[in-house]
């Protein structure tokens, strides 16, 4: 088996944010909340990490920079957003199409790095140094995961 390269790892991971939101969009009250926080916990360390460690990488191409420039502003779009739907809770009536925003926002965001990103990054990252990118994707993103957890017990404990 080859070792897996960072995209292989972004690809699983879209696929699992996509589930998620697909559960969400049915879901009510405190079983949104909880796939909400879930949806969170992968999302969110997920965009921290490409912007850590993939992002970087690809600001420094010609090729790829307009199109990393883009995916930055995407994210903090996703941010606004997840903030804003954190602040209402899911009993308000701004919840369920907010939730639906969010799903596009990322269904659009997801296209453009699969369709667009990847294959130019491909042109410009050796083989060798995409899998290494994906050890230090993982690295990363789970660090921003244990820092995530460790705010949630710490805001519970309040
Ligand atoms: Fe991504
Ligand atoms: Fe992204």
């Amino acid at each position: 088996m080859p070792k897996p390269q960072i995209y292989d790892i972004l690809h699983r991971e879209h696929e699992e944010v996509s589930e998620l939101f697909h559960e969400l969009e049915e879901a009510k009250g405190a079983k949104a909340l909880e796939l909400f926080t879930r949806l969170k916990i992968k999302l969110v360390p997920h965009a921290r990490a490409e912007e850590a460690v993939l992002y970087p990488r690809l600001l420094d191409e010609s090729n790829t920079e307009d199109e990393t420039r883009e995916g930055i502003e995407e994210h903090k779009q996703v941010d606004h957003l997840i903030a804003e739907i954190d602040a209402i809770g899911p009993d308000h009536e701004a919840w369920t199409p907010k939730i639906k925003v969010l799903a596009d926002m990322v269904g659009h965001h997801v296209d453009e790095e699969e369709g667009e990103m990847f294959p130019l990054a491909r042109q410009v990252v050796s083989d060798r140094e995409a899998e290494k990118l994906a050890e230090e994707y993982e690295r990363e993103r789970d660090s921003f995961v244990q820092d995530l957890e460790r705010t949630a017990q710490e805001d519970a404990a309040e």
